[in-house]
């Protein structure tokens, strides 16, 4: 692991004066109304956490109850433990059997404009022919399925069909290429993988089954592969290994019976990037994920019965998983996807179908508000908005501009907008405001939510006084955080429980200010945000260096007016290679090849070393001032070569 020597400096120099009260006609009619009830609500997870979680864990339907709360060997949770229950029951039979069989569950826009509905009825009818369809193919509980599909109703069907059946599920982004997909189903070791022919993005076609076909050429683990029909193109179909969906399904009853699971049981593992080459698999447990995914929506959506409920993520990414899928449909929400672009074929897209469906709370990121701001009000103007009540943001800081356009713009100054701070590994949202109650200042995540306790601390793990900066760390366990790193429990504790003893390290740097709310600042180890996504940059390293005229490569982040932080990559080349604006374009679309388009360098700049200390180490604080063109503040003394700087600075394409 990266020796976090050469951090970011971490100032903070950012300060906010605006504040915004909760509306009275927003707080009136909320879930909770005041910083009174959000502060008790507080104390009480706090001081009597096994209380406080077991209360509201007894909303949600168990086959047998838990017998205790939390078992917590640090840093190893165990969450009611006991209990066994069923994550997809929870989503859908319990609703349909208070009522709610006749509500829309999902309705679903392609991004050509076609439209599906699933009632909770209909949505359980059709995981329960997969789930039936799967066991035929003799997927097992504990069996891992991976899936690699467009934004399409069967998505959310296979999660909750895995779901139904105790098949931990393992969602790949559509936008990763064969080799990452690869990767990712091979450690996960996936018996069967779900895919589609194919998916449109910006009108063209995502060749997701040619991906498919190159990732498992090499993996025969993977027994099975069941293909949903969505661009009707033809693709080659291995006879005994592949079967379409319509085919699996076909004939099989729309009843079945869900596995009643362990709470600890795993529902699924989610590939995200760290600070080596590998991704790692994030573990989430059923019942305690469930919980905390089911009230954070509650919470922090202020979520209602007649609430259309839009978050723009993908199922590929945790977003996609926690508030497209478990907590919203936990909760019994009308929940709107779309296959699509944003922006396409319009920047109006997003607009046109918040009027059209009459959404009342929007959960998007940064990035894409970043877009439409650039695009221009008009295009938000064309529109009647008033359906909107609440606005959410995820993924990465939104800068206090943004926050106030969305405010403005789309909110029509009228909605509370929840900034949500979280990851992938905390499963659910952990900071952000309760829109009834919580005074919200942009650019600010603002307050904890109920059970988790934020610190900040130094590089020696002691607290910093208020407004300086450090690192954020979580004090103590809450359901939905993470068990462990799939095949590598070493890397768990390593990652995340080391750094600061005692404490979850979260990788972030973060200041908490005078009245407590907390101000993030990026990530300080060697993970980088581009557009919301979160990537590696030993990840896009490792791609480079397998380009055949590589010798060594350096990936650092630099700040992007449009995606928050953009790619930058120090190249050297091996002897006798020459560098060319070809082969920086070469270069660029072979780690596009080797991860995903997401991961594509922005810049490549070649150069014939790199600054190293004498113990051989890259200087990445140096890199990172050079690729966003300012002068290094740093200290250089223990550089190998000072020469190779000012080689670098000139390096600029
Ligand atoms: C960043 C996405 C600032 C942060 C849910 C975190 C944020 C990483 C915010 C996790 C926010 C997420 N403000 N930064 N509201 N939300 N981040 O695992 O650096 O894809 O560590 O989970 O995104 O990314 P992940």
């Amino acid at each position: 692991m990266r020796q976090p020597e050469d951090r970011l400096v971490i100032d903070s120099q950012q300060h906010e004066d605006r504040l915004f009260p909760p509306p009275p006609e927003f707080a009136n009619r909320a879930r909770i109304r005041s910083m009174d009830e959000y502060r008790a609500l507080y104390r009480q997870s706090v001081e009597k956490p096994e209380e406080f979680w077991a209360e509201r864990a007894r909303e949600l339907v168990w086959t047998k109850p838990f017998d205790r709360v939390l078992e917590w060997q640090s840093p190893h949770a165990q969450w009611f433990v006991g209990g066994q229950l069923n994550a997809s029951f929870n989503c859908l039979d319990r609703h349909v059997q208070q009522g709610r069989g006749s509500k829309p569950a999902i309705v679903w826009e392609g991004e050509r404009g076609e439209e599906r509905i699933l009632t909770y009825e209909e949505l359980l009818a059709e995981v329960s022919r997969l789930a039936n369809a799967l066991r035929a193919m003799k997927v097992r509980t504990g069996d891992r399925v991976g899936i690699y599909l467009p934004l399409v109703p069967e998505a959310v069907v296979a999660m909750l069909a895995c779901a139904r059946l105790g098949a931990t599920h393992s969602v790949v982004f559509g936008g990763f290429s064969a080799e990452a997909l690869r990767d990712r189903m091979e450690d996960a070791g996936a018996k069967l993988l779900i895919t589609a022919d194919g998916g449109f993005r910006k009108g063209q076609v995502v060749p997701l089954k040619a991906n498919a076909d190159e990732a498992l050429q090499k993996l025969p683990g993977v027994e099975r592969v069941v293909v949903v029909r969505r661009t009707g193109e033809k693709v080659p179909m291995k006879p005994g290994r592949d079967i379409y969906w319509d085919e699996a399904v076909r004939g099989q009853p729309a009843t079945c019976e869900s596995v009643a699971l362990d709470a600890e049981h795993a529902l699924f593992i989610l590939y995200t990037s760290g600070t080596t080459g590998r991704p790692k698999g994030v573990v989430h447990a059923t019942g305690g994920y469930l919980l905390q995914t089911a009230l954070t929506t509650r919470w922090v959506f202020d979520l209602r019965e007649d609430d259309v409920y839009w978050c723009t993520a993908d199922v590929g990414w945790i977003t996609g998983h926690s508030y497209v899928v478990y907590g919203p449909l936990a909760e019994g929400a009308t929940v709107v996807l779309y296959e699509g672009a944003l922006n396409h074929p319009e920047p109006n897209r997003i607009w046109d179908i918040v009027e059209r469906r009459r959404v009342s709370i929007l959960y998007t990121a940064p990035t894409a508000i970043r877009g439409f701001i650039k695009a221009g009000d008009d295009w938000v103007k064309q529109h009647d908005l008033s359906s909107l009540r609440l606005l959410g943001t995820v993924g990465e800081p939104i800068n206090p501009e943004a926050w106030m356009w969305y405010r403005r713009v789309v909110g029509g100054e009228r909605c509370p907008i929840v900034d949500t701070w979280w990851q992938t590994e905390t499963g659910a949202i952990a900071v952000a405001p309760l829109p009834g109650a919580t005074p919200t200042k942009p650019g600010s995540a603002t307050l904890p939510l109920p059970g988790i306790e934020i610190e900040i601390v130094d590089s020696a793990g002691r607290p910093v006084p208020p407004g300086e900066g450090g690192t954020l760390v979580l004090s103590r366990p809450w359901p939905s955080m993470l068990r462990t790193v799939h095949n590598d429990p070493k890397r768990y504790m390593q990652q995340y429980w080391s750094q600061v003893p005692g404490r979850y390290f979260t990788g972030d740097g973060a200041r908490i200010d005078a009245d407590g709310y907390l101000w993030l600042m990026g990530r300080i180890d060697d993970v980088i945000n581009v557009a919301g996504h979160r990537l590696g940059t030993a990840e896009i390293e490792s791609a480079l260096a397998r380009h055949p005229v590589v010798a060594e490569a350096a990936v650092v982040g630099r700040p992007d007016e449009l995606k928050g932080t953009g790619i930058c990559a120090f190249v050297t080349l091996k002897e006798g290679k020459v560098a060319s604006t070809e082969l920086a374009a070469e270069l660029r679309s072979h780690v596009a090849k080797e991860i995903g388009a997401i991961a594509r360098p922005d810049d490549i700049r070649f150069a014939d070393a790199l600054p190293k200390t004498r113990s051989g180490k890259i200087v990445r604080r140096l890199l990172r001032d050079l690729a966003a063109g300012r002068e290094s503040q740093g200290d250089v003394s223990t550089l190998e070569d000072l020469s190779v700087i000012a080689a670098l600075r000139d390096s600029e394409e």
